[in-house]
């Protein structure tokens, strides 16, 4: 069985970081294979697990569609079996992940006929790994149009600001209303002062989200971003990485 995790939330709010942590407490905990997909087109969770991609599943729907107007497809292979294998290519393998990395959102051009084919084959690839963690863009209509799968467990990210949390509360309304198949939703507050002021916690709860935590603002994860480490290197007992693990041990309580 997979378990689907996503992480959403407008720009800025601490998603990639969040998202790093998370993959990094599934691979500390043995829960593995795990599939790392990046679908913020302005993301980069390459850089946030320390490694490189090569190329996005945007670059290949481009360039097959571009081959298709231009009748340079491969002969005696299906569409379908080129995708796949260009799919694969773009896949990083690192020892306890894979990564693969969304790419930007279509261009003017219609790719249908690519797009569902692309989805099929991700969600025929997910079946192989125990957890799938995706960085989401802000928006559901990107998660909605790349998998047809249900998300067991969607983080909405919020700073520690009113706007940030009734900003993040439209996006959970919005999954709704596009009738994702979401098992639980929850909000997490990134880069909290703590102790958490009351009135955060209380603007928090107005939202009606259920609220898996805040993750303190970090100062062990500003200075990796400054000597462009990545995220995954943070100290076990650093607190962000601390909260992260007590929200999914909570979270994943039957689950593992
Ligand atoms: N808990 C935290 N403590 C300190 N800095 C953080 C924390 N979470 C995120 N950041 C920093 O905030 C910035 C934005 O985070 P990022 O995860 O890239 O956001 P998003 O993916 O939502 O755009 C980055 O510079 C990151 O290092
Ligand atoms: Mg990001």
């Amino acid at each position: 069985m997979t378990t689907v995790i996503a992480v959403s939330g407008k720009g800025g709010t601490g998603k990639t970081t969040l998202s790093a942590l998370i993959i990094k407490y599934l691979i500390d905990n043995n829960l593995k294979p795990v599939l790392a997909v990046d679908a913020d087109s302005n993301s980069n969770l390459d850089m946030a697990l320390g490694v490189e991609i090569t190329s996005t599943v945007g670059s290949l729907r481009e360039g097959m569609s571009r081959d298709i107007q231009q009748q340079k497809l491969p002969a005696g292979m299906s569409k379908q079996d080129i995708l796949e294998m260009q799919v694969e290519q773009a896949l990083v393998e690192s020892g306890d992940f894979d990564l693969l990395s969304m790419g930007r959102g279509e261009g003017p051009g219609c790719y249908c006929a690519i797009n569902n084919m692309l989805r099929v084959l991700l969600d025929g690839m997910q079946e192989h790994y125990r957890f799938v963690v995706i960085d989401n863009e802000a928006g559901m209509e990107h998660l909605s149009r790349r998998t047809t799968r249900s998300v067991d467990h969607m983080f909405i990210v919020s700073d520690p600001s009113r706007r940030g949390l009734e900003t993040a509360k439209r996006i959970d309304e919005l999954g709704g209303e596009m009738e994702l198949e979401t098992g639980r939703s929850y909000l997490v507050v990134s880069r909290a002062k703590f102790p958490v002021d009351e009135k955060l916690v209380a603007a928090a709860e107005e939202t009606g989200l259920n609220i898996a935590g805040f993750i303190p603002d970090d100062p062990g994860i500003a200075e990796l971003d400054l000597n462009g480490r990545p995220i995954v290197e943070l100290d076990d007992r650093s607190p962000a990485m601390v909260t992260v693990r007590g929200m999914l041990e909570e979270i994943l309580q039957g689950v593992v």
